[in-house]
């Protein structure tokens, strides 16, 4: 089976914090990064979150632009992105925009720790993928059910912190695109691209190549590959 490329998107302040404060909500920055992350939403077949990401935010996930919209109808995909959660406690609250503004199909991967009664009405709202091999989610075998039953064969992910580290840990991130705003946050407690320390440190660093480079007003926008067998 081959698996959907993914690629992953996050703003970072200066001392890369993805936020101020963990779960907190992220709010620092531009209107110019917000159109290029539709930019890069428009290029993918689904959006990847954890429910971390979703309860800070709140995002519905959508694709507001008429233009971007338009633009995937012409190259023969759908007007919007799959939408897709992580969750391993299947804790998801049913009043989240995700769940209740209509818009393309959302597919939540969770286990069987998730309530039946979120369950219930989930069911209505949402494709539930129930992970078959215990109470983790395993990242691979949720790209390839979306590769197999979904048809995606590229993968935006959104965030947060820890669903980019289960995606980078298993070798299954390509691309990162990252903003660099003009802020600096600190404090110990203020996720970083993969969470706070020391949880997020890795086995292994994991080495990058830069492929483009763009400044816009005080930020920079910046594209990097995955270096083979990272
Ligand atoms: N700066 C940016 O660009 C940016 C982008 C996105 C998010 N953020 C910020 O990041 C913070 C949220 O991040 P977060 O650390 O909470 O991470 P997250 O990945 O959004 O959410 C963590 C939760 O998602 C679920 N999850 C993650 N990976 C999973 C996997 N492989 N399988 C199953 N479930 C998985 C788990 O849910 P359960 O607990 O239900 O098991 C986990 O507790 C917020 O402050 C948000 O604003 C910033």
């Amino acid at each position: 089976m081959k698996l959907p490329r993914v690629a992953a998107n996050f703003a970072l302040s200066l001392d890369g914090k993805i936020a101020a404060r963990a779960k907190g909500p992220t709010s620092f920055t531009s209107a110019a990064d917000r159109r290029r992350m539709l930019e890069l939403r428009a290029g993918a077949d689904a959006i990847l979150v954890g429910r971390g990401t979703i309860e800070a935010d709140d995002i519905p996930m959508r694709l507001p632009s008429a233009r971007l919209r338009a633009k995937r109808i012409r190259a023969g995909k759908t007007a919007e992105p799959l939408r897709v959660i992580f969750s391993n406690s299947g804790r998801l609250r049913k009043n989240l925009r995700v769940f209740r503004d209509g818009g393309p199909p959302v597919v939540v991967f969770t286990t069987r720790s998730m309530p039946a009664s979120t369950k219930r009405w989930l069911d209505g709202v949402a494709d539930v993928r129930i992970e078959p091999r215990g109470n983790r989610v395993d990242p691979r075998y949720a790209l390839e059910a979306l590769a197999r039953d979904y048809g995606v064969r590229t993968a935006l992910c959104e965030g947060g912190a820890d669903l980019f580290r289960a995606l980078v840990q298993a070798g299954l991130v390509r691309t990162l695109h990252v903003t660099f705003a003009p802020v600096i946050i600190g404090g110990a407690g203020a996720p970083t691209l993969l969470g706070p320390a020391p949880s997020s440190l890795l086995k292994r660093s994991i080495p990058l190549r830069l492929e483009g480079f763009f400044p816009r007003g005080d930020e920079a926008f910046a594209t990097y590959r995955v270096a083979a067998g990272s």
